[in-house]
């Protein structure tokens, strides 16, 4: 059996992932996200079989369920797109302990067990794309946890890129600028909403999508969207890091 698995389905980038995989000759696609309706609704728009895993991939029982169910069905696991993930804007002292934990464990730890999980069932030619973001190339003040975990991805799937070359395995850290989704407004639900209030450009789920499943089909280890995006990017790694933190500071609240 062969399978896509693709977390955050529920909504924004997972939920793209799953409608354009969902043309690859794949036999069925395992969608985690907590909000079971959502995922039941995608499954009207698709015509693969999608098997609904109602997790919530803090929880370690949730973790160890998808390892129990690939030890079951032994698929042959083509793709694992880890796209569960949010943030909170506002200062480490502002952000609540709970708010901080779960950043941690969904943006960090669960990429890590699933990828972990799923390397036994992926044949040679499988992709793992993981969810980073621009928040990854720099330090971001009231935003910092967030973008530290983004860091962690970014960091992490070059590295695994590189350790699993010889398994004909790629992994490509995605990394878009402000995507038109359910995740600012996540985000803003906190003690200090005006962290961040500069949210544009605001790209496309679709487009983002588009992009990143072209570089990994090109076996590249970064997909960056946009050509703001990758000005942000080369800016950041030619300036000293005094200015591209005032740069921040200035343009996150313009
Ligand atoms: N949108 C942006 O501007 C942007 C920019 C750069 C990077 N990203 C990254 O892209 C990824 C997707 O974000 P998005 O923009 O699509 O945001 P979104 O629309 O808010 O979707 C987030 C997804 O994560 C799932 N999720 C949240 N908490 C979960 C938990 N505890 N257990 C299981 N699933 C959980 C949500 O499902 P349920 O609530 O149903 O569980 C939802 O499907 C994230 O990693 C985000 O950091 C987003």
């Amino acid at each position: 059996m062969k399978i896509a698995l693709i977390t955050g389905a529920s909504s924004g980038l997972g939920r793209e992932f799953v409608r354009q995989l969902a043309l690859q000759s794949l036999d069925e696609i395992w969608v985690i996200a907590r909000r079971t309706e959502r995922l039941e609704a995608l499954q009207k728009e698709v015509s693969v079989r999608l098997r609904i895993l109602a997790y919530d991939l803090t929880k370690s029982e949730s973790l160890a369920s998808v390892r129990a169910l690939l030890e079951a069905y032994h698929p042959k696991v083509k793709f694992l797109v880890n796209a569960a993930g949010f943030g909170k804007f506002g200062s480490c002292q502002q952000l609540l302990k709970q708010d901080q934990q779960d950043m941690m464990r969904l943006n960090m730890e669960a990429v890590v067990c699933l990828s972990q999980a799923v390397l036994p069932y992926m044949p040679r030619g499988a992709r793992i794309i993981n969810m980073a973001s621009m928040a990854a190339f720099q330090p971001l003040p009231y935003f910092s946890l967030y973008a530290a975990t983004k860091a962690f991805v970014l960091s992490y799937s070059r590295a695994l890129h590189v350790e699993l070359k010889p398994r004909h395995i790629s992994v490509t850290a995605v990394c878009p600028g402000f995507v038109d989704t359910e995740f600012i407004g996540v985000a803003r639900h906190t003690k200090r909403p005006d962290g961040c209030t500069h949210y544009r450009p605001l790209y496309r789920s679709q487009d983002v999508v588009r992009r990143a499943l072209i570089d990994s089909y090109r076996r590249r280890d970064i997909s960056v969207y946009g050509i703001n995006t990758n000005i942000k990017r080369f800016l950041a790694k030619i300036s000293p890091q005094p200015l591209t933190n005032a740069v921040w500071m200035w343009l996150r609240t313009r």
